[in-house]
């Protein structure tokens, strides 16, 4: 285990359009742009970076190849797993690299000098609710199993609980009890990551902590009410800088378009002042 957290970034919810079009009355290909310029300026000794999914809106060829344009620019290693806006041929007609299971889904392991990451895949064509199927639990399984005592962080696009917002909670993982057996199984799960909800989120799950980072593009208004449609709201985007160590995780979140002023506040020479 090294004396130097391990440095990884989140990015989420990029919802990449075609060229041309807007959402939400933004460009969410010129947002990504400024958060990969952002990284490279402040952060490019990360890791790694993980894109954790709805890499585009609505899974257009030309806004994967626009997103694998943009991500050329990172200067960070970076993964992609998939949301429920994304399409899985097309993400890997863009991305032919990229890992899958024996069963076609889009599941891999990363082994770090922080642990074992595991990407999952809880997406289902023709739905926007997560699904975590026996197949994918049997993967997830096994790769616990291999990673014997090691650390292990889970990446993965919907959570598996509700959040409290019931306009998002119906697209959650619904039926996560499976996922939920097997991770119970491995005290050694650390913090899972997770996308999908376009907020800033902390917390746990059946004693795990998990987080979540804004969008890069546009986020869910803060809503706790019934009712069919998500709350869209411009407010600011943000990408998560986590520092993985032996004994802690943090996760900060960088407000990659915020134009705050900032002010060098030495709180020694106040106190020295107050006794002079
Ligand atoms: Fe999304
Ligand atoms: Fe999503």
């Amino acid at each position: 285990m090294p004396n130097k957290p391990l440095k990884l970034l989140q990015l989420t919810d990029c919802h990449i359009v075609p060229e041309g079009k807007r959402l939400f009355t933004l460009d969410p290909a010129e947002r990504l742009c400024q958060a990969v310029a952002d990284i490279n300026r402040n952060h490019a000794d990360a890791a790694l970076c993980v894109l954790s999914g709805d890499l585009t809106d609505a899974a257009a060829p030309e806004a994967y190849r626009i997103l694998r344009q943009i991500l050329s620019e990172l200067l960070v290693p970076y993964r992609l797993i998939p949301g429920n806006h994304d399409d899985r041929s097309a993400l890997r007609a863009a991305f032919p690299d990229i890992e899958a299971d024996e069963d076609g889904f889009l599941q891999s392991r990363l082994d770090t000098p922080a642990g074992v990451f595991l990407f999952l895949d809880t997406v289902e064509a023709g739905i926007h609710s997560g699904v975590y199927c026996r197949q994918r639990c049997r993967w997830l399984e096994r790769a616990l199993t291999e990673a014997e005592d090691e650390p292990v962080y889970l990446f993965l696009h919907h959570p598996p609980m509700e959040i409290g917002m019931p306009r998002l909670d119906q697209y959650r993982i619904l039926q996560s009890e499976g996922l939920a057996d097997v991770v119970g199984r491995f005290p050694n799960i650390r913090h899972l990551f997770f996308g999908h909800v376009h907020r800033p989120i902390a917390g746990s799950w059946r004693g795990i902590p998990l987080s979540s980072v804004p969008g890069t593009n546009h986020q869910n208004s803060l809503d706790l009410s019934e009712g069919r449609a998500n709350v869209v709201s411009l407010e600011p985007p943000a990408y998560g800088v986590i520092l993985i160590g032996p004994d802690s995780t943090i996760v900060h979140q960088q407000s990659f378009l915020s134009d705050a002023e900032r002010f060098q506040y030495d709180a020694q020479a106040e106190l020295d002042a107050a006794g002079a």
